[in-house]
């Protein structure tokens, strides 16, 4: 099983960064088939949206196409997002606007948001709410909020506090699940049940 992770954070050297590196660790250390694809949306942002991709311009395809095939073939997925201006990154949205191709369709996903305070919820429901529709992506109902990120998550796995024992828990428990929503909803997708061509979007 291959899980996709993306960091929204437009910072190179950002906490999002930190906490999806602590994640593909440990997704290694548990679960040591499982492979993982890893976009940082602060390293290698993609082209904002445009017409042109309706029409795979040669472009598009070009740097479109192999973070599309990544997500495909990806059976669960992880988005981390930091909470800014109470809200989810702009790269992040435009993210969700390109996989327009069903790369998340009927796929678990996991939310993480990211804070330096006591942040992390309005992402949260921002996602929740804006970002399935046409994607058909299905967040579990577990989620992992971060705050106080600095003071979290430094040492791959030994907790330095009681929150950071606790987040780290709390993290490996929502892995756990991921993968086992990722095992259980590929039958769903064989089912032969999904119809795409009379049901492109959803409502
Ligand atoms: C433009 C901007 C807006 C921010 N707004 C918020 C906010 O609304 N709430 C919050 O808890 N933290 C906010 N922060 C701080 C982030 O929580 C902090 O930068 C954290 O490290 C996560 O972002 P990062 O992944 O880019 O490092 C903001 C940071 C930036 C750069």
């Amino acid at each position: 099983m291959k899980i996709a992770i993306v960091s929204g954070s437009h910072r190179v050297q950002s906490q999002s960064k930190k906490v999806a590196q602590f994640i593909i660790k440990m997704l290694k250390a548990d679960f040591p088939a499982v492979e993982s694809y890893y976009l940082d949306l602060g390293i290698h942002p993609l082209p904002e949206w445009d017409e042109s991709k309706w029409e795979n311009s040669d472009d598009w395809r070009t740097k479109w196409s192999p973070v599309s095939s990544e997500l495909t073939e990806s059976s669960a997925f992880i988005a981390i997002s930091p909470e800014w201006g109470g809200m989810v990154p702009s790269r992040l949205k435009n993210f969700f606007l390109l996989c327009d191709q069903n790369e998340l369709a009927h796929k678990p996903g996991l939310i993480v948001t990211v804070s330096s305070g006591r942040g992390g919820t309005y992402p949260v429901a921002e996602l929740r709410i804006s970002s399935y529709k046409n994607t058909r992506l299905l967040w579990i109902p577990e989620q992992v909020i971060i705050q106080n990120v600095e003071t979290v998550l430094n040492q791959p796995f030994a907790a330095t506090s009681d929150a950071d024992r606790l987040i780290q828990d709390r993290l490996l428990y929502s892995l756990r699940l991921l993968v086992k929503y990722g095992e259980c909803l590929s039958a769903l997708r064989n089912s032969g049940v999904i119809d795409h061509v009379r049901f492109p979007y959803g409502i």
